[in-house]
């Protein structure tokens, strides 16, 4: 098999954690980008020193100049600004929008076959705006799946078992409008309800819910990034590797639950060609009337992106 080019925009937390996971994981050649090149060098050095501890001969490559993303498999836009305390993640719209249409130009330019895994926050917004932007484009963004992996750790912790033992997803948008599907989770293959009550199951979902919020206030002017950057490397090593995993990924709808033309983090099967198809689950009234209200939220939000293309 070929080894995968994978270029990373953006080697703040999030984009150095990645290419730090990735490497470990041996993913493929990967390549560190930031437009302040020092810093990417500097991220870049200290993880190959790294290297020999997990036994990688493919070292991490820092790159100076965006045209480095020619030829590239994978490309995952994590450049923008980060979260401080006291802001949403929809503060950072404007600001990283400007930065995202930039890296989507390029990626047109060098390599538009790629696939894309857009993190930069919103990043549901972001990832209908490079879709709708570029249609051809390969493009999807991370969606709920870090969301779902919190679930998956509050709900074991809850249950008194072990991570491996707990499975679960969160659909809808990647704030605090999403929704962690429980009628669907389960612990060693019971389902949670059996082993929670309505309380636990409430303070299980309002820690998902507040799960990055609650990290930017402690860290104060920065957001998390282990959760994050191992959800990423999972992603990226299904498509490496076709496991056809699936993820909560913000993907754009064709008909789902009777939405069109807006991005929603919805259960997508990735793998080579990056997102197979959809494995849409049935959804209760309530939940239904949830992710309608996403789709509400996401179209107010859509139209904040509005400026000449
Ligand atoms: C989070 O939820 C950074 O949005 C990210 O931690």
């Amino acid at each position: 098999m070929a080894v995968s080019k994978i270029f990373i925009a953006g080697a703040g937390n999030i984009g150095a954690s990645c290419a730090e996971v990735m490497a470990r994981k041996q993913l493929g050649r990967v390549h560190l980008y930031d437009i302040n090149e020092n810093f990417a060098l500097g991220q870049v050095m200290d993880i190959n020193q790294a290297s020999p501890s997990f036994g990688s001969d493919t070292p991490v490559r820092a790159c100076s100049s965006i045209d480095e993303l020619e030829g590239s498999d994978v490309v995952v836009i994590s450049a923008g600004v980060a979260r401080h305390a006291g802001m949403s993640r929809l503060d950072l719209l404007q600001q990283n929008l400007d930065i995202v249409r930039g890296i989507g130009s390029s990626i047109m330019s060098y390599c538009p076959a790629a696939k894309v895994l857009l993190i930069t926050n919103p990043v549901d917004v972001l990832a209908w705006y490079l879709k709708d932007r570029w249609p051809s484009m390969n493009v999807f963004g991370l969606g709920c799946s870090l969301d779902a992996l919190r679930f998956r750790f509050f709900m074991a912790e809850a249950a008194g078992v072990s991570v491996n033992s707990v499975a679960g997803t969160v659909i809808g948008l990647h704030n605090n409008s999403m929704i962690p599907l429980v009628n669907y989770a389960t612990a060693g293959g019971v389902p949670i309800r059996r082993l929670l009550s309505g309380p636990e199951i409430e303070s299980v979902i309002n820690k998902t819910k507040d799960a990055g919020t609650a990290i930017v206030s402690k860290l104060i002017n920065r957001s998390g990034f282990y959760a994050a950057s191992n959800t990423i490397a999972e992603i990226i090593e299904s498509m490496v590797f076709n496991k056809r995993a699936v993820f909560p990924l913000s993907v754009w709808c064709r008909g789902e639950y009777g939405h069109h033309d807006i991005c929603l983090a919805l259960p997508a099967v990735v793998g080579e060609g990056g997102v197979h198809r959809l494995v849409v689950p049935d959804l209760d009234e309530d939940e239904r009337r949830m992710l309608d209200a996403c789709a509400v939220e996401i179209k107010s939000e859509i139209e904040k992106t509005a400026s000449p293309k």
